[in-house]
């Protein structure tokens, strides 16, 4: 139910409080105050709104400098939200899994936040692939850096035959954020992704998913493609618990 304007919120509520005064007490005054009460109730729009407010405030400040693009992980920039790096820790715990491809590595903060994981449940290897060179990256003994485009056949072929025989795959996309890059990117990776493990797209929230509505097609249009041309890949909602994250119907979960 939408939420009402605070005036007739109000007035409901003496309304409400009046009658429980008038009847006293008994089933009378108790269905009638909880139903005067459940117009009051906070309601999916607001709900909605907040989410959406606190997203938006939070992706702008980053743009700013502040928030996302002032994160670190152990010293090292990523470019994450803490409530995603949280979902990762879950998956990573869930899943075991034995190779973690990340396309789009940055200043190496996220890349090193996998490869610490790994460390911590004694399992897996991280490849973050990104095409260009970034200086002082931090190194990690279960962390491997490939400098070349994502969509590279070659590279592709090289971290294919990784993922063979790795045991449980799991693919991070978060290079180029063009849809036709990410559309690619898909293609290319997501028969890498083990049944029941996950490929999640990055920064769906772009292009008005609801920040930056400037972008143009991206992340999100991806998926939208990429769903359309294979039905063993679902949107797990369940990953978006905390009720805000930058990869809106971008965490996919292989079936099987
Ligand atoms: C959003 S950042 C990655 C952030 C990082 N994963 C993190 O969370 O801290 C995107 C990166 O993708 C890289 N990139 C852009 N186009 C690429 C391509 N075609 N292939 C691989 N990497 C690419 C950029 O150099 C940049 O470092």
């Amino acid at each position: 139910m939408p939420q009402l304007p605070p005036g007739i919120r109000r007035a409901l509520r003496q309304k409400a409080l009046a009658a429980s005064r008038r009847l006293s007490t008994g089933p009378e005054w108790e269905r009638h105050v909880r139903h005067e009460l459940d117009l009051l109730a906070p309601g999916e729009a607001w709900r909605e709104a907040v989410t959406e407010g606190y997203h938006r405030l939070y992706y702008e400040s980053g743009e700013a400098g502040g928030t996302w693009k002032d994160t670190r992980f152990l010293g090292v920039t990523t470019w994450k939200v803490p409530l995603d790096l949280w979902v990762y820790q879950e998956l990573l715990a869930e899943l075991r899994p034995g190779l973690i491809v990340e396309t789009g590595t940055a200043h190496g903060g996220s890349a090193l936040y996998l490869a610490t994981l790994c460390e911590a449940i004694g399992r897996g290897q991280v490849v973050s692939v990104d095409i260009g060179h970034w200086p002082d990256r931090p190194a990690h003994p279960r962390l491997t850096y490939l400098t070349a485009s994502s969509t590279d056949p070659e590279v592709v072929a090289q971290v294919a035959e990784r993922a063979q025989g790795a045991g449980t795959v799991l693919v991070v996309l978060d290079s180029d954020h063009s849809r036709d890059h990410v559309l690619a990117e898909l293609r290319a990776y997501a028969p890498m992704v083990t049944p029941g493990s996950y490929l999640v797209v990055e920064d769906t929230n772009v292009n008005g998913h609801p920040v930056y509505e400037a972008f143009g097609p991206g992340p999100m249009e991806a998926v939208q493609d990429f769903l359309k041309e294979r039905d063993d890949f679902e949107v797990d909602r369940s990953r978006e618990k905390f009720l805000f994250t930058f990869n809106p119907g971008g965490w996919l979960r292989r079936r099987g």
